[in-house]
């Protein structure tokens, strides 16, 4: 590897405390310079004080008596946890020797946040980055694409028309000059969630409860952060994975495709790095429901502090956490633990990606499209937001004929891209992504071996 400016292992993104005394210090220090490189020690999902950054839904607001455990992914470096898997996947190419500053331009495939954290990550390791993404995305994810130095190449369509993404990153492929961090299809992802989010997902839930995970619940866009449940797995072998849908979108579920709201999440394909042996459940939601549930949880908490009647500001601890996908998991977190019949020593885990920040014009076309408006509206939205979802919405996807639907999905979608045959029926083995995952410690090691610190 070439002289980089260096980041952290996958071991010190779980445990940054591992760092050199020295490097920890001045990371926690660079906090307040968002563009000082010394920020890529900070991708963790702890806290300072070395906690996992999280809340338990309150039940009032839940309505479930298992504990919904959210991971607040806001706080990570660029506002979402999307730099972690940009990072991982920058660094392993630079140790492959496949990506070097002053040679190569880095290309980010999104649909807005591991866009921003693939322009954040390339300035601050010193290279010219270039996102490809819809057009048709919340305006606050461009203009953080540009605060960061990067390019901005925009495709038709909205959230579910990343393959028209993934055709555009086959063009700029063609120039060698060009590395593209292929969210979608390369490991690294995978790596980042099982490990990192996994682990600290597991570390999260311990007080609560019964101190185990019952189930894991996020909505899929790479697919990244579910690899969470493959790790949580591992360690509580009946926890249950549920990926979420937008239900306009509903392609786990039923190869449903069609335009929705919920940005980040439903792509309309099966991507190549979802590890589908290990979704146990989908279900699906609606995309304005999340929409909703935002003004709601944004802008008139004590509305609903009333409703639940609960004391004036106890809900404030929520403010600013959620996007509309982080809505979309704990909706899904609450339908999931209704349907599975958990109970107070029932722990379901879940995540909000990025927070409010890159929302505003969201809300703002929601009053466009006269959204709910006065007390009565609000009310049964709230009622149909947070109480509703039925059984209809939940499939089982552990049944064999299923498994193999999605394995055929994701055969047409990806051998459209060159990938074997061969490789694809790899993916059906649980060998392959153990495997996969069991690379973390020799990367680490060859990291450590080539960065100065
Ligand atoms: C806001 C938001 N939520 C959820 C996701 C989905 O995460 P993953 O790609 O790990 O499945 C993304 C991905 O970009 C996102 O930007």
């Amino acid at each position: 590897m070439k002289s980089t400016v260096p980041g952290p292992t996958y071991r010190e993104m779980l445990h940054p405390e591992l760092l050199p005394p020295g490097i920890r210090r001045q990371a926690l220090a660079g906090c307040a310079h968002e563009l000082d490189p010394i920020n890529l020690f900070n991708i963790t999902w702890r806290c300072p004080d070395g906690l996992i950054r999280h809340i338990v839904l309150p039940k009032e607001l839940t309505g479930v008596d298992a504990n919904i455990v959210v991971l607040v992914g806001r706080h990570f470096p660029s506002g979402s946890h999307k730099v972690g898997p940009a990072y991982a996947t920058l660094m392993e190419g630079e140790l492959a020797g496949e990506i070097e500053p002053g040679v190569h331009t880095v290309i980010g495939p999104s649909t807005g946040n591991f866009g921003i954290g693939t322009a954040y990550v390339s300035h601050l390791k010193g290279y010219a980055a270039m996102v490809i993404m819809p057009e048709g995305m919340s305006k606050e994810r461009y203009q953080r694409i540009q605060q960061y130095g990067g390019g901005l190449d925009l495709t038709p369509g909205s959230e579910s028309d990343v393959i028209l993404v993934l055709e555009r990153t086959e063009e700029y492929k063609k120039d060698s000059r060009n590395k593209v961090l292929a969210q979608f299809e390369l490991l690294p992802n995978y790596r980042f969630h099982r490990y990192v989010t996994g682990r600290s997902a597991i570390e999260a839930a311990h007080p609560y409860g019964n101190g185990r995970v019952a189930a894991f619940v996020s909505a899929p866009g790479s697919a990244g952060t579910l690899a969470a449940g493959d790790e949580i797995k591992a360690y509580f072998p009946e926890a249950v994975v549920c990926a979420l849908e937008p239900k306009e979108c509903s392609t786990l579920f039923n190869n449903g495709r069609g335009t929705h709201r919920i940005e980040g999440i439903g792509d309309k394909m099966v991507t190549l790095i979802h590890n589908v042996l290990t979704t146990d459940y989908v279900a699906t939601i609606h995309d304005d429901d999340c929409v909703v549930g935002l003004e709601l949880l944004e802008r008139q908490l004590p509305l609903v502090e009333s409703l639940l009647r609960m004391p004036p500001d106890s809900l404030q601890s929520l403010e600013g956490v959620f996007g509309v996908s982080g809505v979309c998991n704990i909706l899904g977190a609450i339908r999931m633990a209704r349907h599975l019949k958990f109970g107070p020593e029932d722990n379901v885990v879940t995540v909000a990606t990025d927070g409010f920040d890159r929302y505003p014009s969201v809300l703002a076309d929601l009053q466009k499209r006269g959204g709910p408006s006065d007390p009565g509206t609000r009310s049964a939205a709230f009622e149909e937001v947070f109480r509703g979802g039925n059984r209809e919405n939940v499939l089982d996807l552990r049944p064999g004929q299923q498994k193999r639907r999605l394995f055929d999905y994701k055969e047409a979608v990806w051998s459209g891209f060159g990938y074997s045959r061969s490789y694809l029926a790899q993916m059906e083995s649980q060998d392959f992504w153990d495997a996969q995952y069991e690379r973390i410690g020799e990367i680490d090691r060859t990291l450590e071996a080539a960065r100065k610190l």
